[in-house]
């Protein structure tokens, strides 16, 4: 696996208070990273360093060797980088699959219904409909392909969000807390969907996961911040039996 998302000793100060305080690691592409710690210790504030909401006032970030440090976010995810709260929510009175289509990036996407009467057009937007096909099987999600979005359930508008990331041309996905008020069951059937498409299509996956009990068995590798700072990494069980850890959680 070769390294896809690399952090080199990023700050961000809210003033003098540095939430993100010299943080440094690599992502390989295809891995599935947790990234967890305590309320307020950064990590969003980290994700929006990585993704362009935030420039970080010191260190760099690559993306396949790429310096994107300080890009402007739609830079950013036209590299494949992407957040799924930048995808713009779904339509909800627009079918599922049609909310694919219109996840993507710039030209065809705005146009699609009057771009298909157009012979020129036709060979990207059936490839463009394969393509959105393709992930709503691995998604689970092809029995209501054209059910209006706002009859889906909670679990399966996240999981269109993904399927939208990726159509929008998404790599390596970012979910901040992507499971944030759902119960545990459609926690890891979401999680599930996760291990298909990064056994599938090899996308790679940065999540963010407060609750690690529900996270820690999917992912190849954790990161653990508090306070700003990287406390520790390695597999589930060695970052959950490292005191650090236990004392960042305990004390919140
Ligand atoms: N826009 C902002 N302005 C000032 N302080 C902020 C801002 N965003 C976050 N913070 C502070 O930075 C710290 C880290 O916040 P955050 O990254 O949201 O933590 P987490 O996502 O881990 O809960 C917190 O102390 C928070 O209050
Ligand atoms: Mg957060």
């Amino acid at each position: 696996m070769s390294e896809i998302l690399k952090i080199q000793n990023v700050r961000k100060y809210f003033g003098k208070f540095a939430a993100v305080d010299d943080i440094s690691f690599s992502l390989k592409e295809g891995g599935i990273y947790l990234l967890v710690g305590p309320n307020g210790c950064g990590k969003t504030t980290l994700v929006n360093c990585i993704t362009g909401i935030f420039k970080p006032e010191e260190g760099k970030i690559f993306y396949r060797g790429k310096d994107i440090t300080g890009w402007e976010m739609y830079k950013i995810a036209r590299q494949g980088l992407v957040r799924t709260f930048q995808i713009a929510s779904p339509f909800l009175s627009l079918t599922t699959l049609e909310n694919m289509l219109v996840a993507l990036p710039d030209n065809a996407g705005e146009n699609i219904f009057y771009s298909l009467i157009k012979r020129s057009w036709l060979d990207s937007e059936v490839s463009a409909v394969r393509r959105a096909a393709e992930l709503l099987r691995i998604l689970g999600l092809r029995h209501v392909w054209n059910m209006p979005a706002r009859t889906l359930s909670g679990g399966e508008l996240k999981l269109l969000e993904i399927g939208r990331a990726l159509m929008s041309g998404g790599e390596t996905i970012l979910l901040d807390e992507p499971v944030g008020s759902i119960d545990p069951k459609l926690c890891h059937q979401i999680f599930n969907h996760v291990l298909r498409l990064r056994d599938e299509l090899g996308i790679t996956f940065l999540v963010i996961e407060h609750r690690l009990e529900v996270a820690a068995q999917y992912a190849d590798h954790v990161f653990a911040m508090d306070m700003g700072k990287l406390v520790c990494e390695g597999t589930a069980e060695e970052v959950f039996e490292d005191p650090r850890v236990v004392t960042s959680y305990l004390g919140e």
